[in-house]
């Protein structure tokens, strides 16, 4: 018999029907899976046809992956897509090897293979997961599902709690999804923007509510690249937690933007009134729109509940002496409309017009490809300071995988724990950190094809 290689073998097995009826012969048998795969989904209203996806157990968004603070995930990943992929726990201060950045903690996944994932959440909140590794084709195809610890004591009262998972398709009149991932006008101007969001994979995504319920929702931006400007219609309260993280102090609701990749948790009160309508509103160009309709249908109570307090803080460790600190820059540079004329690419300097045909057209730090050696090299539980400088004319959504960061005003006072922050052109922004989490890291704009267009760079803490 020929030698065969086991992902040859994994593919020979899942090409024959009768594999199917065979025993597992692994220990595996009892861990869950979480299978990527092809799918067809309604994306969009019934006149249209259904829509081809790549979709984590059949739907969009996945499954949501719930359990309570201090718990443990446990999942084989089984790749079934036609392309190689991995799983990021996007937001989870995880153990390395775990974070699914395909090339850095882990190979990539090949079509056919399997790979466990297997760690405890330490802090409660709402993350997500997705792949990490052509993100940028494999989310806009679909991949991504929502992940919520819940607080292991002191959660908030609440009559109902949802996840909206919030994204951006790019689809033709078919509703078939546009195949021009590569399209490089997106990667160098803002990313891959869609003509068609859904929410919980949902173009009129909807929810029945009682009149001063009480609702804590849970929005995660899911796009490649949109940017999110969110509203309330008839709902009122407060944001009280951002990617994961419980603000210190409640802070009321008003208008709010969502970068790629970012949450917000929001305990608001239904003030519309019963046989009204309660909206969540998203402001695009051509004016406001529903994102989310909540019919209102009976009354909960007839007053409105007192205003809630902070969520139970996360133990997350409180920052050195920032004086002290080892501090890193770190010059964002590309694009279109931007000044930047080369970088360096496998250790060579190239010029814009050849970066662009490789497929780079940002640079960070004057690179356009991941270095051999990291961008800071920080001894464990050492305080680090990142001085960002968005030089180039598009907004970007920089996030640092493992570790949760506060953003340094100049006076020194410290913006909440966020593990994405939305920079706009033109700005700086200095962020600091305990590196606690050994070993390496990413630092990336979650603008799905900047990232791959140059704007990614890690860490290592020792
Ligand atoms: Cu949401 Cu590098 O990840
Ligand atoms: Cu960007």
């Amino acid at each position: 018999m020929p030698t065969m290689t086991r992902r040859q073998f994994n593919r020979a097995l899942l090409g024959s029907a009768a594999a199917f009826a065979l025993p597992r012969m692994t220990p595996a048998e009892t861990t869950p899976t979480l299978v990527a795969g092809q799918a067809r989904v309604r994306l969009a209203p019934g006149d249209y046809p259904e829509t081809e996806v790549w979709a984590y157990g059949g739907t969009v968004p996945g499954a949501t992956i719930r359990l309570p603070q201090g718990g443990r995930v446990t999942r084989r990943f089984v790749n079934e897509l036609p392309q190689a992929s991995s799983v990021h726990w996007h937001g989870i201060r995880i153990e390395n090897a775990m974070d699914g950045v395909a090339g850095l903690t882990q190979a990539a996944v090949e079509p056919g293979d399997d790979f466990l994932y297997d760690f405890t959440v330490r802090d409660a909140g709402t993350y997500w997961y997705h792949p990490h590794n052509r993100s940028w084709e494999q989310m806009a195809r679909g991949l991504s599902g929502a992940l919520i610890v819940d607080e292991a004591e002191g959660a908030p009262d609440v009559d109902m709690d949802e996840v909206l998972l919030i994204d951006d398709w790019r689809m033709t009149d078919r509703a078939e999804i546009a195949e021009d991932f590569g399209a490089i006008h997106d990667w160098a101007h803002a990313g891959r923007i869609g003509n068609w969001i859904t929410v919980n994979g949902d173009g009129a995504w909807s929810r029945e509510v009682q009149a001063k319920a009480r609702l804590r929702l849970r929005l995660v931006n899911t796009a490649n690249a949109r940017i999110f400007s969110l509203g309330a219609k008839g709902l009122e309260g407060w944001a009280v937690a951002l990617d994961g993280m419980p603000l210190d102090k409640p802070e009321p609701l008003d208008r709010l933007t969502l970068a790629p990749a970012q949450r917000v948790d929001l305990l608001v009160d239904v003030t519309a009134d019963d046989g009204d309508e309660a909206l969540l509103v998203s402001s695009e160009r051509d004016g406001d729109y529903a994102l989310a309709a909540f019919p209102v249908r009976g009354a909960a109570r007839t007053a409105r509940l007192a205003e809630p307090g902070p969520l139970p803080p996360n133990p997350v460790a409180t920052l050195g002496p920032l004086n002290d600190a080892r501090r890193a820059e770190l010059l964002m540079e590309g694009g279109a409309m931007g000044g930047m004329r080369s970088a360096m690419m496998g250790g060579q300097m190239m010029d814009m017009r050849d970066m662009a045909a490789a497929g780079k057209v940002w640079a960070f730090n004057g690179m356009a490809d991941m270095d051999e050696t990291p961008f800071i090299e920080a001894d464990r539980g050492e305080t680090i300071r990142i001085a960002m400088t968005n030089d180039t004319a598009w907004p970007h959504a920089m996030h640092l995988h493992g570790h949760h960061f506060h953003r340094v005003a100049e006076d020194g006072s410290l913006g909440p724990l966020r593990d994405t922050l939305l920079m706009d052109r033109g700005e700086t922004a200095e962020i600091a950190f305990v590196a606690d989490n050994p070993v390496d890291w990413l630092l990336h704009c979650h603008m799905l094809e900047h990232s791959a267009g140059g704007m990614m760079t890690w860490l290592r803490v020792a």
